[in-house]
């Protein structure tokens, strides 16, 4: 017997230092000191043995057991410690290292620019509407005091759809040439007093160079009531201006033409150098338009005005090429 104890104590010994794993560990610790290991069996012996071997035995099993015991917590602490190593070295984050800037998306400078003029004006209590890209000729020029075969068609060189062109100029369709158009679309139906603003993609059939583009964008405005004068025009517009472009501007009314606006002004901005450069056109909002927007001309006035956003960008932003701004190069769109 005490032969066999010694026998289990050696093998038990060298099953120890074979373990690999905390599984195998698990494995060999039932084998010898589980609940039916070999150490419980000689324990389960003893019960019918002498009292003799009870004593000699029994003092050598126990010193056995918590021999192997304290061996195996060593080794399950040796392998737990390795096992948390490894997690550490793999899961570890390195709080000390330099974060990588995730790439930033942003918004086009043309968008930019448009919800900087949009808030602007809301601000001063106009609205922001919208109107379709394609329109009637009815509402792109007939409704806009531009009858057919007046040269006033010229001004802006049109793109047609694919279409029979019909007598009634509601029923034919193109691009819209400018956003003047809603100015009769949205007093249809409403009524004074107006303020809004109207931002929007308008065609043109133009050669294209550093300031034409086929299609750009515009923000038209009008403000209608029973008193609304020039002067009021002006401040609103100087007001605007002030604030995009984050500067006193002085500005001039030049007399021009629209033949939806009488009288019609070109409004320049006085640059550093002293010359004036075109910014926009405005006027007050002809009899015509009224009529076709179903009001009596008698008892309202107001005023409009058309500015393009390409056009304020490429001043706010010194950009010397309209085309630039669609191209879609990321390098100048990043400066934005
Ligand atoms: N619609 C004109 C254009 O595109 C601009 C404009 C709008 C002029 C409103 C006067 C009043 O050129």
């Amino acid at each position: 017997m005490e032969k066999d104890i010694k026998q289990l104590k050696k093998e038990a010994l060298e099953a120890i230092n074979e373990i690999a794993d905390l599984k195998h560990l698990d494995l060999i610790y039932k084998k010898y000191l589980g609940k039916k290991g070999e150490i419980a069996q000689v324990f389960s012996f003893l019960k019918t043995a002498s009292v003799e071997k009870k004593k000699t035995i029994g003092k050598e099993i126990n010193l056995i057991k918590k021999e192997l015991e304290s061996l195996f917590n060593t080794k399950k602490k040796e392998y737990e410690k390795k096992l948390m190593d490894i997690v550490i070295s793999k899961e570890a984050i390195d709080v000390t290292r330099a974060g990588r800037v995730p790439k930033q998306g942003r918004l086009h400078p043309i968008t930019q620019v448009q919800r900087e003029c949009e808030n602007i004006f809301q601000s001063m209590g106009f609205s922001v509407v919208q109107g379709p890209e394609v329109d009637s000729e009815w509402y792109n020029f007939d409704a806009l005091n531009i009858p057919k075969d007046h040269q006033a068609r010229d001004m802006q060189d049109t793109f047609w759809l694919k279409q029979k062109m019909q007598e009634d100029s509601k029923k034919n369709f193109l691009p819209r040439t400018h956003t003047s158009p809603v100015q009769v679309r949205y007093m249809e139906k409403n009524n004074p007093p107006i303020r809004i603003v109207v931002p929007g993609r308008v065609f043109r059939n133009e050669a294209t160079d550093a300031s034409h583009e086929t299609q750009f964008n515009q923000i038209e405005g009008l403000m209608v009531g029973d008193d609304i004068t020039a002067a009021n025009f002006k401040s609103i517009i100087q007001q605007f201006l002030k604030r995009f472009f984050k500067q006193d501007i002085e500005i001039r009314l030049r007399p021009g033409y629209f033949p939806f606006t009488e009288p019609s002004f070109e409004i320049d901005a006085k640059q550093r150098k002293g010359d004036w450069l075109e910014l926009m056109g405005a006027g007050m909002v002809h009899p015509n338009v009224f009529k076709s927007a179903g009001y009596n001309p008698k008892n309202y006035q107001g005023f409009a005005f058309g500015v393009g956003l390409e056009r304020l960008a490429m001043i706010k932003y010194k950009v010397d090429d309209i085309r630039l701004f669609y191209q879609n190069d990321i390098r100048f769109l990043k400066q934005f």
